[in-house]
């Protein structure tokens, strides 16, 4: 690797789906597995890094020298970014789910046996981690990505803007063997200058170490 290139730096990733709970049974959740953003943590760790990964519910084991910190809800993961703060770096992987049922039911929600009417389930907007890290005063050098089935660059470019990001990381999600619980990504890594630099379809483990030293270089450089 380029020679330890994160020694000394604490990098926080997020990585996996969020969990949004209707009731003690039922969950609104999406497709994340986590590998992308575990991916970042091992070759983060590899690079010298001290590494935090707070992560959903997600099935893959902790690389080595590694702190991990499992959560279920995007306002848990929330919490837990904010409490592994301060960070030089921080790299959102993670699918977080933008709402939440306005009402999680304490009891198993039942249907009722006289009516074949459906039902309405409200939404509320969740908390967005990245955004509310990348604007404390103490902020860390931020990449975010963009899970997007089409516009890619244009609405990964609004969103390195509307979230006051370093990097955002643009994800074709539309094409399946790169997006969701794939095991190979190809990236388009897109900077404050509107630099694009891509990295054609390989294997996530890959993809990870080529954009861990993207950051590397680009930290070094302010
Ligand atoms: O986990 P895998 O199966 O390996 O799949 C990897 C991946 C496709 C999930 C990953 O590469 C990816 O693209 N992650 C971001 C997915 C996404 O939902 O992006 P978004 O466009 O909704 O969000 C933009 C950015 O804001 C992301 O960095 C996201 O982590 C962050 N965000 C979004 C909403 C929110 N409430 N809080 C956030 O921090």
């Amino acid at each position: 690797f380029a020679h330890q290139a994160l020694t000394g730096k604490h990098v926080l990733i997020t990585a996996g789906p969020t969990r949004e709970d209707i009731d003690p049974v039922r969950y609104i959740t999406n497709h994340s597995s986590g590998k992308m953003g575990f991916s970042l943590a091992e070759a983060a760790a590899e690079a010298g890094a001290q590494v935090t990964l707070v992560c959903g519910p997600v099935h893959l084991p902790t690389p080595d020298r590694v702190k991990r910190v499992d959560v279920t809800s995007a306002r848990d993961m929330l919490a837990a970014c904010e409490a592994a703060m301060p960070c030089d770096v921080l790299i959102a992987a993670a699918a977080v789910a933008d709402y939440r049922p306005e009402v999680s039911a304490a009891q198993k929600m039942k249907k009722d046996p006289n009516s074949a009417d459906g039902m309405t389930l409200k939404l509320i907007r969740n908390p967005d981690i990245l955004a509310t890290i990348a604007n404390r005063n103490d902020r860390p050098f931020s990449v975010g990505f963009a899970a997007e089935t089409e516009n890619l660059l244009a609405y990964a470019t609004a969103k390195l803007r509307d979230k006051n990001l370093d990097l955002i990381v643009a994800n074709d999600v539309a094409n399946a063997a790169i997006g969701f619980n794939s095991d190979d990504n190809a990236i388009t890594i897109i900077d404050r200058q509107q630099q694009q630099t891509s990295f054609p379809q390989t294997s996530k483990g890959k993809i990870a170490r080529q954009l861990i030293d993207f950051i590397a270089t680009h930290i070094n450089k302010v």
